[in-house]
């Protein structure tokens, strides 16, 4: 099912099955596309998505790791290293009803030190997406850790768009440095920067077009996000236009994760389309 190519000097991997086809980028071990037996994309990604090593991936589901969203340094890059190292392949099997694949993050390729930790990501695809992101600590000491699986989900119309599941969660609004709560189930028709603090379990994204249902396990909290058209605008690669075709859903520990010492930790996000 295994295809390699190599494309402005960067190994992109590419999933032919009868179910689907999918694409993994090298850089970032970041899955870039993924199409099911009708050929409807799920996974968002901006044409002008910088895909020479250069900087993170605009779209597909980047891994935030070992922090989400700025470092307590903030000389160190936002959302962690993860999606800026190159992975390795480490096996790829599959039968008539899925493909798995994993890949290990190249941590000793990093600027600083994450000597003894492991982070593999193992994607599961068929009729769906499964993706499991798993950190082992073999160091002495007991890890702190933020993360997301940052998935930017491919939809026909923004403003036709109704999210279920973050009714009654408590969120934090990173735009309005405030929190809420809503009663509805909720359309976004402005820029969104949330972070809902609690393992939901189920979150529905609908349009006329695609349903989708994104669960998981391992997580302590989900990120909702959309820039909209000025903050699309003002980032160089993002299309200007799509905002309106995009939104993140992104299963994340945000609120201080520990993996003791010689212990590991599985994040997983989970996503069908019905
Ligand atoms: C989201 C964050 O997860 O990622 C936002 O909550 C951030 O604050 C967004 O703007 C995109 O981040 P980046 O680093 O890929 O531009």
């Amino acid at each position: 099912y295994l295809k390699t190519l190599n494309k402005n000097g960067q190994l992109f991997y590419q999933l032919e099955h009868p179910k689907f086809h999918a694409e993994i980028s090298q850089f970032g071990g970041q899955l870039i596309s993924f199409k099911d037996e009708s050929g409807v994309e799920w996974i968002w990604l901006s044409s002008s998505a910088k895909l020479d090593g250069s900087a993170p991936i605009r779209g597909g589901a980047p891994i935030c790791w070992p922090w989400f969203g700025p470092a307590q340094d903030n000389s160190l890059p936002q959302h962690g290293y993860a999606r800026r190292l190159p992975w390795q392949l480490l096996d790829c099997e599959g039968d008539d009803e899925r493909v798995r694949i994993r890949f290990s993050c190249q941590l000793d390729q990093a600027p600083i030190d994450l000597s003894n930790l492991s982070l593999i990501i193992e994607y599961v695809l068929g009729d769906d997406i499964t993706i499991n992101l798993h950190t082992e600590n073999l160091t002495e000491k007991t890890l702190n850790l933020s993360q997301a699986i940052h998935t930017y989900f491919n939809i026909s119309d923004i403003y036709q768009c109704k999210l279920i599941g973050f009714e009654q969660i408590n969120y934090e609004d990173k735009l309005a440095s405030k929190s809420g709560v809503h009663k509805h189930p909720l359309s976004i028709s402005y820029p969104v920067d949330r972070v809902y603090l609690d393992a939901i379990e189920k979150i529905e994204i609908c349009t006329d077009e695609s349903h989708f249902v994104v669960s998981g396990s391992g997580y302590d909290s989900v990120v909702l996000w959309n820039p909209w058209k000025e903050g699309a605008e003002a980032m160089g690669d993002f299309d200007n236009d799509g905002f309106a075709h995009m939104i993140c859903v992104e299963m994340a520990n945000t609120q201080g994760l520990q993996v003791g010492s010689h212990d590991s930790h599985t994040l997983t996000q989970q996503i069908k389309r019905i």
